[in-house]
Formats: C-alpha cells, structure tokens, sequence
C-alpha cells in the first residue's frame, strides 16, 4: 500500500544568495533549504562576518553535540538575545557552571522515574478537555493548534506550580507569553550575521516591558507555590528541594528564571506535535482506523493514564512519526566558543553550527521513503531510526531535552484519551503549509470539525 505524504515546503533545486536566505528565513525556517540539503552531510553558508555550519549526518551531529558538546554547547548569539531579557540565566540559554548546577536539578525533578507522579496531572488536563469536547455539538469548528496549545500550557502549569494553583493561572501565564513571543517572533537578523553585540536591538525596550510582566505572574505564582504552608507537590517544590539537597541552592530569582525555562520550553513543544498528529490522521484514513482501534481495545470511558501508556505503543509511533515529520524544534543552534573542526574542516571561534532536524529527518540516504507518514516504522520491528543520531526531536548529547519523557508521555495521553471518542476532520478546502518561526506549526491556525465517536 502506498503510504500518505503529508506537505513539505517547495525545494528549491538552486542553494539561494546569502540575502535570499535571511528573507526567506524570517518568514520560514524551513521553506530555505535546497533539494541537496536532504542529500549532502554538510552544508556551509557566508553570512557577513559569520560562517554558519550545518551538520546533516549522524557521524556529524554525534562529533559535535556528543564528542566536541563543551566546544559548541554555546546557544547562538540570537536564541540569547532573545530570550534573556525573559528567561535570565536559565539553563536553555546559560552555558558553563551556571548551566551545570541548574540542569543536575531540572534533569532530576522531570527524569523519567518521576513520570508515574508528573502523569496524572497529564491525564486531569486531557480528562477536562474531553469532558468539553463531549459537550459540544458535532461539526463545531475548532482551532485545533489553539485547543492543543491551551491543553499543554494547563498541564505544565499544573505540573509547576500544583494541580490547584495551576489550574487558575494558566490563562494568566499563557497571555503574558504569548505577548513576548509576538514581539521576539522576528529573526533577529544582527546577531545572525554576526553585528557585534554591543548595537542596540531594534524593540528592545518593549521586549524588556513584556518580560517584567511575565515575571510578576510568575513572581506571585511562587510565592504562593512555595510559601504556603500545606503546599500541594510540584516542579517548583521538588526543584527548589533538589537544589538545597545537592547544595546549588536556587534563589527566587533562579527558580524564577528555570519556571520560565520549563514553562516556554514545555508546552508549545507538544501542542504543535499533537496539532500535526491530528492533521496527519485526518489525512490518512488507515493509520487513524488503526489509532482508533488501539484506544478502543485498552481505554475505558475515562482518560488514559499512565500504566496505560505503555498499552498503546501504535498511538506512541503515531507521535514519533509525527516527531519525524514535523520535529517542533527543527533547527538547534550552538555558537563555536573555540576554534575547533568538523569533519576535518575548520570552524572558528563564533561560528554558528546549526543541527538540522528537519533535513535530517528526511535525507534521502537515511530513510525509507523519507517523505511519508509511515508510523509502522517506529513499531516493534519496523527497524525504528537508522542511527540515535539521525532522529533528534529532543536534540542530544549533554544538552538533550531534559523533558523528553514528560512530553512523549503527555502527548500519548493526551492524543489517546481524546481520539477514544472523537476525531477531527480538516476544515474542507483548507491548506496547510508548515511553517517555522520559532517553533514548526501548521501555520497560524488549524482549523478542523469535531465529530464524536460512537
Ligand atoms: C514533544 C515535546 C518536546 C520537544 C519536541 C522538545 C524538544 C527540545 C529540544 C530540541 C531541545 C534542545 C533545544 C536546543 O538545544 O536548541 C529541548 C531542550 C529543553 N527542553 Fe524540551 N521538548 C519537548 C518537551 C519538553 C517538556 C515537556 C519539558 C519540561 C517538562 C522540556 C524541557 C526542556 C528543557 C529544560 C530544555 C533545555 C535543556 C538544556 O539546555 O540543557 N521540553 N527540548
């Protein structure tokens, strides 16, 4: 049977000019790499005063993120600029010491032996928007990336802060962020070709503004996360108990900083990989009547859980192909703190090495039929990825996603619990174009029909 394949920008069969590039880089990530991006190990480009590098081989990305990580565990000047004014020293851009204690206390409190604590809150979230859904009348038009992205930001605010406190301040945190991201959605062309760091970044005073309030929600948040008395479990009070044990010992600042952290880098993340999973289903009728078919035969009326989780390895390879295909973090970015090589060639201090996911994930001379959506590869049996170092959603090396097993589990459960009894059909006539800005989403909206299953 031939598999679906699900739309990918045009390739271009010309490597674009060096001003072409950023163009099309600020309005999509991906839509910039050339037919021979998904062919070659290697690529380099000019920029100015910059040279950037991209790996697009598993020998490659294993010799830089894994052999060469102290040389290029820097994040690029622009993932910096970004994001401190909201994020501080946190460990998604500190690097060194700082970067060392914070991720000995973030890896322990999301590590994947403290799944069975973190999944009920997964499963509460999932229950509460099904209970929704169950509510509403068949055919109603949804925003299916809106209803994922509302979804995941309560189950990560219910897992920071407390199930109870979580609840109510999610729409509070959700606004503050997005009103940031809006601001900082443009690529900051300075630091990508290199301008020195000292010139003024044009909205940086409106950036600050942003982040000063997404910090007092995430200030008063704490306070009442920390302070009370009879506290409920959570990330916070696990992480802030991880630090004193081990003798980092955050202050309110850091652990600020690090909510902040696991916040933005926990919940779109898996809003976008939920989202495409719905469009991919709703495009490929086998593949969802084998989803539905799994979910029916392990799942009662109530939501999946976690001993369930392990029950429903096809709705697992589901997500991991939808990981494949539309990896939410396609492009990761390190800054070379030392002269250094790859692959025998010379890469300078200040570089930027960039590890391609989304090229990766579809080069010709890795995968079968790279294009398609053929979950059956990730099954028992299907061969899985062709090297740990060719499939990369949560990225590897020291600086791997510390939340990958929270953010498989949850998109699982999330996915299970609510295909049980429902499914979502693609608005009619509607086309979507992946598109990357900061994170890879089916466009700005995904509009589908709910249906309910029998
Ligand atoms: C499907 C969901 C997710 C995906 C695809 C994903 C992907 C990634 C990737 C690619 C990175 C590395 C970025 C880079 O190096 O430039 C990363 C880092 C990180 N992620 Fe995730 N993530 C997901 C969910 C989560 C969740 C649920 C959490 C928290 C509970 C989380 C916490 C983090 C943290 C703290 C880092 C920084 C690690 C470091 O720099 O040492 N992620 N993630």
């Amino acid at each position: 049977m031939i598999a679906y394949t699900p739309p990918f920008p045009e390739r271009p069969l010309q490597a674009a000019s060096a001003l072409q590039l950023l163009l099309t880089a600020r309005r999509n990530l991906v839509a910039i790499w050339p037919d021979s991006a998904f062919d070659r190990p290697f690529l380099t480009h000019k920029l100015l005063r910059r040279r950037l590098v991209v790996v697009n081989s598993p020998e490659l990305v294993r010799e830089v993120f894994v052999e060469k990580a102290e040389v290029f565990q820097r994040k690029s000047a622009q993932q910096r600029h970004a994001l401190e004014p909201l994020i501080g020293d946190g460990l998604f851009i500190s690097d060194g010491e700082t970067w060392k204690g914070r991720r000995r206390a973030v890896q322990t409190v999301t590590h994947v032996s403290k799944l069975a604590e973190l999944a009920p809150a997964m499963s509460a979230g999932a229950g509460h928007l099904l209970a929704d859904w169950k509510g509403r009348a068949a055919g109603t038009e949804i925003d299916a990336l809106s209803e994922m992205a509302e979804l995941t930001a309560g189950i990560i605010c219910a897992s920071i802060f407390g199930q109870r406190l979580g609840a109510r301040s999610a729409a509070a945190v959700v606004g503050a962020f997005s009103a940031y991201q809006n601001l900082i959605g443009q690529i900051d062309v300075m630091s990508l070709l290199g301008l020195p760091e000292f010139l003024p970044r044009w909205q940086g005073w409106r950036v600050g503004r942003a982040a000063r309030k997404i910090q007092r929600v995430l200030d008063g948040l704490i306070t009442e996360a920390l302070d009370r008395e009879a506290g409920e479990a959570s990330l916070l009070r696990s992480l802030s108990a991880s630090a004193s044990e081990d003798g980092t010992g955050f202050d309110r600042q850091a652990i600020r900083n690090e909510a902040a952290v696991l916040f933005m880098a926990g919940h779109e993340t898996t809003a976008n990989t939920l989202a495409w999973a719905w469009f991919l289903l709703s495009q490929d009728g086998e593949t969802e009547r084998r989803l539905h078919a799994e979910v029916d035969s392990v799942l009662g009326d109530g939501p999946a859980t976690f001993e369930d989780v392990k029950r429903l390895p096809f709705t697992r390879a589901v997500i991991e192909e939808t990981l494949r295909l539309y990896p939410p973090v396609p492009l990761q970015a390190r800054e070379a703190v030392a002269d250094s090589t790859i692959g025998g060639r010379t890469v300078k201090r200040g570089d930027l090495v960039v590890l391609n996911a989304w090229t990766l994930h579809r080069h010709r001379r890795l995968w079968d039929e790279p294009d398609a959506f053929r979950p059956d590869r990730f099954m028992p049996g299907g061969g899985g990825a062709p090297s740990r170092y060719a499939y990369v959603p949560f990225s590897i090396g020291p600086r791997i996603c510390t939340g990958a097993a929270f953010g498989l589990t949850e998109a699982v459960i999330c996915l299970a619990t609510l295909a049980r009894h429902h499914r979502l059909k693609l608005r009619p006539g509607w086309v979507v174009e992946p598109t990357c800005r900061l994170s890879l989403r089916p466009g700005t909206r995904l509009p589908m029909l709910l249906e309910h299953r029998p």
